[in-house]
């Protein structure tokens, strides 16, 4: 079995056997696919291990992509190993982050992932905790309850993708001549965010790239996370935010 559900920013309790029963059929062979923002690498030391350990104690096995809300300095220390087919990082046993650009074999199916997105409640800006008058900054931030965030506090550049990923995305694309069964993101193609948003969601680098991902290649459903909401778009687009549905 595969599921599916969206951003979960570090809150759990959707897995608790009482909202989510179907585990009780499920083994470390079934998994739990989360589109982005999974936050449970967030703080680091215990307060994470408290999550982390309740994923652990799961039946089933949990994966993640990445989203805008990842601590990605926290995750950058896991080392990369190969699983399935792609690059993934292993968080615990069963609780796996599947990297960008990569196609993974699961269940005799194939899965395109690209996590990421641009963040959207920065348009007041990007704090540096090393300038000079910061704390006045983010004083003034508050007081104004403006929309920002503090560099490698609450932001991180690496929410979207660097040169390499995209490299490694296309690589990859292209050695299974753009047919995947499924592609899982974070954000949207371009495309998309424009039905969702009314065109209030800016394009960016990844959108685009996923646009283009959206028009090559064969896939059978796309799953993704980010506008928090639950909806089915042109058929096959599957934005998930709360809701747990059965993939294959
Ligand atoms: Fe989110």
């Amino acid at each position: 079995m595969i599921y599916a559900t969206g951003d979960t920013h570090g809150d759990f309790r959707r897995f608790e056997p009482e909202n989510f029963p179907e585990q009780a059929h499920m083994t470390r062979d079934d998994f739990m696919l989360i589109c982005g923002d999974f936050g449970g690498v967030w703080f680091g030391g215990i307060r994470d291990d408290l999550n982390l350990n309740l994923l652990a104690s799961l039946p089933f096995t949990v994966l993640f992509v990445s989203g805008n809300h990842e601590n990605y300095d926290l995750l950058k220390r896991y080392p990369v190993e190969e699983w399935n087919g792609g690059k993934i990082q292993r968080i615990r046993p069963n609780v796996i982050h599947l990297m960008r650009g990569q196609v993974f074999e699961l269940q005799g199916r194939s899965f395109f992932t690209m996590g990421g997105a641009r963040s959207h409640d920065i348009d007041d800006g990007i704090l540096n905790p090393g300038t000079p008058d910061f704390e006045e900054q983010y004083r003034t931030c508050q007081r104004m309850h403006a929309r920002f965030r503090v560099n490698h506090f609450s932001w991180w550049e690496e929410e979207l993708p660097c040169e390499a990923e995209y490299e490694e995305a296309r690589k990859n694309l292209e050695r299974v001549r753009y047919q995947t069964d499924y592609v899982v993101t974070h954000c949207a193609p371009s495309g998309i965010a424009d039905i969702l948003g009314g065109g209030e969601y800016e394009h960016d680098r990844l959108t685009d790239f996923l646009e283009d991902v959206r028009e090559k290649a064969q896939f059978r459903s796309w799953l993704f996370g980010h506008y928090h909401d639950d909806r089915i778009l042109c058929g096959r687009f599957v934005l998930l935010w709360e809701q747990m549905v059965r993939v294959v």
